[in-house]
């Protein structure tokens, strides 16, 4: 009996398998948009050039192709933007000649103020990111979790699987990105330790790959800002330490007091003149002026911040330059990767609103109760998902 070869979708190990799967995915999209009725679907293909799948999506009555749904074939999410608009399948069922100028974002074209509130949500930032509106976030600030660095990160069995969760993290956020808004990441080189003595240490370069995924996903690079820490800093990950006493050639290995901030920015064709020229309230452009003794150059010298109630905290001072350099008084600055919520007490310093969404009830408990702190009274107007409001009673005024 001839062995059935596989598929393209099976050799590329994608999440979207098959037709009936990827019309499945174009369905729940259509449904979203109540367009299930008047609209049907031609054969789906598979394109591996771009890793997705074209679903052509036709008028019920005439059978005519009327757009086209595109779902990234590894993580299984609708492109909303290389997909035809919901506005324009309507105006072409209509007969009228739709157009793709009419994005289906809220905030696209025209440039409104988010009305989101301050935000905290306990869960998988994959999933709580569908439940925010389209272009309702002005900045993101995050840094992801680590790769297998420390045990309480083994949430990811290889480094592809760890890096596909990053994608769709990316790709989610995209949507809720307003328009030539920044996504600005903290991220650095792993070390993976040597299991045994005859084992080579490894290092793995994640923001090289990251990188990769930010240009695919719709943003455009803008910054790689070194955050540098004094001397001293790297000497506990042992790297090193090995070259300093014996001194061979080879052995060199410098220990790491940097780590990456990089920059990217939802892609646009409006320059950033457009950002800052459009806004609703040139008010609040003209408070958020940067006075002087900001950073010059790309290399900021931050000492590093310890916490004990959490492994991996960025400094204050770090997510405070970050917001003020690519933010605006009153904007929503949202961190997917929360931890215990540095973003959120830089951001209402700065007068921003926060959204905070962090998978780990105790640093959400913690943030909880810190945003009283930040906020007064105030934190009882606090959003909450997925986990109980915040009382205020007890605070001493
Ligand atoms: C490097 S820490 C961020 C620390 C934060 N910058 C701070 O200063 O507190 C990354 C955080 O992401 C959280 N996390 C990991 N995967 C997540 C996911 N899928 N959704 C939401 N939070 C996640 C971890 O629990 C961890 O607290």
């Amino acid at each position: 009996m001839a062995r059935k070869t596989p598929t393209v979708a099976t050799q590329r190990n994608y999440s979207v398998l098959d037709v009936q799967s990827a019309k499945r995915a174009a369905l729940a999209w259509l449904e979203q948009a109540q367009l299930q009725k008047a609209v049907g679907f031609g054969l789906p293909e598979v394109d591996d050039r771009y890793h997705v799948w074209r679903v052509p999506l036709l008028n019920k009555s005439n059978h005519e192709r009327i757009g086209e749904v595109v779902i990234d074939a590894r993580t299984s999410l609708i492109s909303e933007n290389k997909s035809t608009a919901p506005a324009v399948l309507e105006a072409r069922l209509l007969g009228r000649n739709g157009t793709a100028e009419k994005k289906y974002s809220p905030r696209n074209g025209s440039y409104s103020l988010s009305a989101l509130r301050n935000t905290i949500a306990l869960g998988d930032s994959e999933e709580i990111l569908q439940e925010l509106p389209a272009g309702s976030v002005d900045l993101v600030f995050t840094s992801p979790p680590y790769y297998n660095a420390r045990p309480e990160y083994t949430d990811y069995v290889t480094y592809e699987e760890y890096l596909l969760k990053l994608r769709k993290i990316i790709q989610n956020v995209h949507r809720v990105l307003a328009e030539g808004r920044f996504f600005v990441m903290n991220i650095s080189p792993v070390l993976v330790r040597r299991a045994n003595r005859n084992e080579a240490s490894q290092r793995i370069a994640v923001p090289f790959d990251v990188h990769r995924l930010f240009v695919e996903e719709g943003y455009d690079f803008i910054d790689d800002i070194i955050w540098v820490k004094p001397e001293g800093a790297g000497w506990a990950t042992g790297r090193g330490r090995r070259f300093a006493a014996d001194r061979n050639a080879l052995q060199y290995k410098p220990v790491p007091v940097t780590e990456y901030i990089l920059v990217y920015r939802k892609h646009t064709d409006k320059l950033i003149d457009w950002n800052i020229r459009a806004h609703p309230k040139p008010e609040c452009v003209k408070s958020s002026r940067i006075g002087d003794g900001y950073e010059h150059t790309n290399i900021w010298r931050i000492k590093p911040a310890h916490d004990k109630r959490h492994p991996a905290i960025f400094p204050l001072e770090l997510a405070e330059k970050v917001i003020a350099y690519y933010s605006f008084e009153g904007d929503v600055v949202l961190d997917p990767f929360a931890g215990i919520g540095t973003v959120g007490k830089a951001a209402t310093k700065l007068k921003r609103r926060f959204v905070l969404i962090e998978q780990d009830s105790n640093y959400v408990d913690i943030i909880r109760t810190e945003a009283k702190t930040w906020l007064g009274e105030n934190a009882a107007q606090v959003f909450t998902i997925n986990c109980a409001p915040i009382q205020v009673q007890d605070i001493l005024l």
